[in-house]
């Protein structure tokens, strides 16, 4: 029988969805981790912000916010968010209070970026990653391989992290295991050369690294929390890097990742419909191979989402669609979806919005950045 047939009930976006950890979102849809390059220098939040994120709330399930640095090391840019200290937590509470006030849920994402960020960020630090391997792009440092005590203590900034965003009022972190960041490192045969119980060559050790951070952040939700907090986990398909993580792999790493009580795992994408690079896997979409994968997991698909008809496309494949930047342009999308104000939405190339949004120059820069690397690459 079509697996998408026996699995797949079809989802209506407005339906309501109660995750393992007892977070309740009202209905399937999500801002996806967008960051707005609008921090202070140290990573506390602007006013700007908070207005940015509650302007878009409304209508949505949840809001999932750019990603936050667990650890000073750990800032891939700047303008980023930080959650890697205590004096955080007035900002990210009312950064919180501000997503809810919409009626949607608010997950903060924590990373850290490893070798993808530079020593004129980290205030003149040398980058760190799991080896000394540059990352494949022009103006690339060379990380310095972190040390096991090192890793150990990232793991713990892991779940100090979580605490923070649990004292700040979040209903939930996501794991930024996407993205060519630090988790990611960690699984690649291409930033990760370690010979030592992280490395070796092999899934299990490569992925170490990982599980440690899940159960991390899994204990300081047992010992902070009070009331129903969810952890999700993003991840990438595939790297183009030889070597470099194939599609086989990643769903190693998903159904590893199902057996532990994550509430979802996202997996990020430019394109909900992209075919894996691998020949084994061109039959169906990346999203239905993971879904597959996934098991009883909620996923959550991404990519080029922008009217209603892709929102029921991605739900054939998940349980819960992202949406970043149809929401960027159109802060009400969410409202019009619900409302059938379809014809309203926003449309027209993002390239070309980006020339005409207004948006404050870091963010206008970094997304018009993004569509040079597009055509580059
Ligand atoms: C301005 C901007 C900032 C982004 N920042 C992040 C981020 O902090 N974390 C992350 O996981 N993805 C980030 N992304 C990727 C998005 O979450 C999303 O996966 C991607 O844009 C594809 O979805 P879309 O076509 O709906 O925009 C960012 C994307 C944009 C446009």
């Amino acid at each position: 029988m079509d697996f998408r047939k026996a699995k797949y009930h079809m989802t209506d976006f407005s339906d309501a969805l109660t995750f393992r950890s007892g977070v309740t979102v009202r209905n399937r849809l999500m801002m996806s981790p967008m960051t707005t390059v609008q921090s202070f220098w140290d990573g506390s939040l602007t006013r700007d912000e908070i207005d940015y994120y509650t302007e878009r709330a409304e209508g949505l399930g949840a809001v999932i916010t750019g990603a936050a640095n667990v650890s000073d090391l750990g800032k891939g840019w700047n303008g980023e968010l930080s959650i890697a200290h205590d004096s955080m937590i007035p900002g990210l509470s009312k950064l919180a209070r501000g997503i809810q006030s919409q009626g949607a849920k608010a997950i903060t994402q924590i990373f850290h970026a490893g070798r993808m960020t530079h020593s004129e960020v980290l205030r003149g630090h040398q980058i760190v990653s799991a080896s000394d391997v540059a990352a494949l792009r022009d103006d690339a440092e060379t990380p310095r391989p972190l040390t096991v005590e090192e890793i150990h203590q990232i793991v713990a900034d892991f779940g100090e992290a979580t605490r923070r965003a649990i004292q700040a009022g979040f209903d939930g972190v996501e794991l930024h295991g996407a993205n060519t960041y630090l988790l990611q490192q960690f699984f690649s045969p291409h930033s990760n050369r370690r010979t030592d119980e992280y490395g070796n060559q092999s899934l299990e050790n490569r992925s170490r690294f990982i599980f440690e951070v899940i159960d991390a952040v899994f204990a300081a939700v047992k010992k902070y929390a009070t009331r129903p907090f969810l952890v999700g986990y993003r991840i990438s398909p595939e790297e183009f890097e030889t070597p470099g993580i194939r599609f086989a792999d990643t769903l190693w790493l998903v159904r590893k990742l199902s057996e532990t009580n994550l509430d979802y795992i996202h997996l990020s994408s430019n394109n909900y419909d992209r075919v894996a690079r691998d020949p084994e896997y061109k039959e169906y979409p990346i999203l239905h191979y993971v879904h597959e994968a996934v098991g009883s997991t909620p996923l959550v698909g991404v990519g080029g989402v922008r009217t209603r008809k892709d929102v029921e496309k991605v739900l054939e494949d998940t349980e819960l669609v992202a949406v970043g930047q149809q929401l960027l342009y159109d802060p009400r999308w969410a409202v019009k979806l619900e409302k059938g104000l379809d014809d309203t939405m926003v449309t027209g190339s993002f390239k070309d919005l980006t020339e005409v949004s207004g948006f404050s120059h870091p963010l206008h820069d970094f997304q018009a950045g993004r569509f040079t690397d597009t055509v580059l690459s």
